[in-house]
């Protein structure tokens, strides 16, 4: 058996000492030919290693290099050098990988996020992707958490599908037909789909909600947690082509009960971070701090992250509807001074993200849930408001990241979603799977969406949405 080795997490936080253990991880420095500071990943802490002097071969010290991969065994002791409990006093050091000094990219000084975008394959070994991560994989754990212990479902929906969830147009086609222009044809001709692969045309899925409201229809709670697909142009801090999305869909919630139970589980899994990453969350503060200095002082957030985290936690949301909103934008001064790019002129027009972060920064300083949209702006499945102009939709926005859920009670009245359907020229007869939930026991129903990259980043406090997800996919690259 190879691994016998002990996390340095574990090592460094126990009160333990002498007694003899292994441990394996990367080389972060390794000074006077003596001191190895040793990381494993499971911490952004190292373990300082101990070399005696003499007790190695010329040969081998010179192989302990920034990036090398070590097995050392020896005894854990109390430390003396400041900055750590314990340390290891090695009594047998073994080169596992070795890394050219003058060759690995990561220098023990501080790099670029640009930079380190470039090599997204080693950026995991550096304290800030490291932190970010390990919260990443938190915030994950949090939300299976949250819904088991409700007794939701979790489902997973295709990823490979024939239809547009969102009606958005932004899919990802997905064939195996030859593009040299060798593909059959119809006779008009359009390319025949029914010899591609699948028999029709298919795309990668935008979201699964169309599937799940299918199971809600049965296992009244049911989410989703998987990745979804865009093919939007959009080059921003909050935009991938590939993101990962949470899906809850509750039969029998209206529009207040998916708020309350939208609210609850960012809270929860924010809290969850806070209980369980404080180390990872504190570290990742610091660096904020130091980057918004930065900054000149009126563009600098008021709240530092932890600072940030804990006030969601601790705070109702603010929930207005989209009426309301425009009021308040419409009568800023921020609108009057024509400050926002996109003036606020009249009621119905859609929220840009300058006007979803004024709401949320300048004006309630707080996350804030709008409700109850125009319809023309939102999705065919959200369902009628009795004004006729209206949809029952909820938006959440938070803080320095704008919306981060959207959701809405569904349509679930078979006349009133097909006349909308056709309004929007959503093809019905594609989506007949979908209408059998309206014709066989419907009931009302609700649901969101929470972009899973949008919480990581508002969690870390990282600025872009790049840097949260280990590989990302945006216009014009796919690297890795
Ligand atoms: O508002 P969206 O488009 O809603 C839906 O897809 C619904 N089917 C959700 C539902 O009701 N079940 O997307 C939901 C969330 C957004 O609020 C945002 O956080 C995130 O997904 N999102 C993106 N995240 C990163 N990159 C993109 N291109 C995103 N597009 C949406
Ligand atoms: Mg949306």
């Amino acid at each position: 058996m190879f691994n016998t080795r002990r996390r340095i997490k574990e090592l460094l936080i126990s009160d333990n000492v002498n007694f003899q253990t292994t441990v394996m991880g990367w080389v972060r420095t390794f000074r006077n030919n003596q001191f190895i500071a040793l990381n494993d990943g499971s911490t952004n802490n190292n373990l300082q290693v101990v070399v005696e002097l003499g007790s190695l071969e010329e040969a081998t010290l010179k192989r302990i290099t920034t990036g090398a991969c070590i097995k050392a065994v020896g005894e854990i002791i109390p430390s003396l050098g400041k900055g750590q409990k314990v340390e290891m006093k090695a009594t047998s050091i073994e080169i596992l990988g070795d890394s050219d000094a003058e060759k690995f990219p990561l220098q023990p000084k501080k790099h670029s996020l640009e930079f380190l975008r470039e090599i997204a394959h080693l950026r995991f070994r550096t304290n800030t992707f490291g932190a970010v991560f390990r919260v990443r994989h938190a915030l994950a754990f949090a939300i299976h958490e949250f819904f088991n212990k409700k007794g939701f479902v979790y489902l997973h929906t295709p990823i490979v599908t024939a239809s547009d969830a969102e009606g958005a147009g932004e899919m990802f086609r997905v064939t195996t037909l030859p593009l040299d222009g060798t593909a059959p044809k119809n006779d008009d001709g359009s390319i025949n789909f029914k010899e591609d692969f699948f028999g029709r045309s298919t795309n990668l899925t935008v979201s699964g909600q169309l599937e799940g409201e299918l199971a809600a229809m049965a296992f009244s709670d049911i989410y989703t947690f998987g990745p979804t697909f865009r093919a939007e142009n959009s080059n921003t801090t909050r935009h991938l082509a590939e993101f990962w999305m949470i899906e809850p869909e509750m039969a029998f919630y209206d529009l207040e009960d998916n708020m309350n139970l939208a609210e609850a589980f960012i809270k929860h899994i924010i809290k969850y971070a806070m209980d369980n990453n404080r180390e990872d969350l504190e570290f990742l503060a610091q660096r904020l701090e130091e980057e918004e200095k930065q900054k000149p002082q009126n563009e600098r957030s008021e709240m530092g992250l932890m600072e940030k985290l804990e006030f969601v936690v601790n705070n109702d949301f603010e929930r207005l509807t989209y009426t309301e909103a425009i009021d308040i934008l419409k009568e800023s001064n921020h609108n009057k001074k024509k400050k926002f790019q996109y003036p606020i002129e009249k009621w119905g027009t859609d929220l840009q993200s300058e006007h979803e972060r004024y709401l949320v920064e300048k004006h309630f300083k707080k996350p804030v849930i709008l409700t109850n949209y125009p319809k023309e702006i939102k999705a065919f499945y959200m369902r009628q408001n009795d004004d006729g102009t209206t949809v029952a939709a909820m938006d959440i926005l938070a803080p320095g990241i704008g919306e981060i859920v959207g959701g809405s009670q569904r349509e679930e009245r078979l006349e009133k979603l097909t006349q909308r359907m056709e309004e929007m020229h959503i093809p019905t007869e594609e989506l007949d799977w979908y209408l059998d939930t309206r014709r066989f026991g419907a009931c009302p129903h609700a649901g969101f969406g929470l972009g899973f990259e949008r919480i990581v980043q508002f969690v870390t406090g990282m600025g872009n949405i790049r840097d949260v997800i280990p590989f990302p996919r945006y216009p014009k690259s796919a690297s890795f």
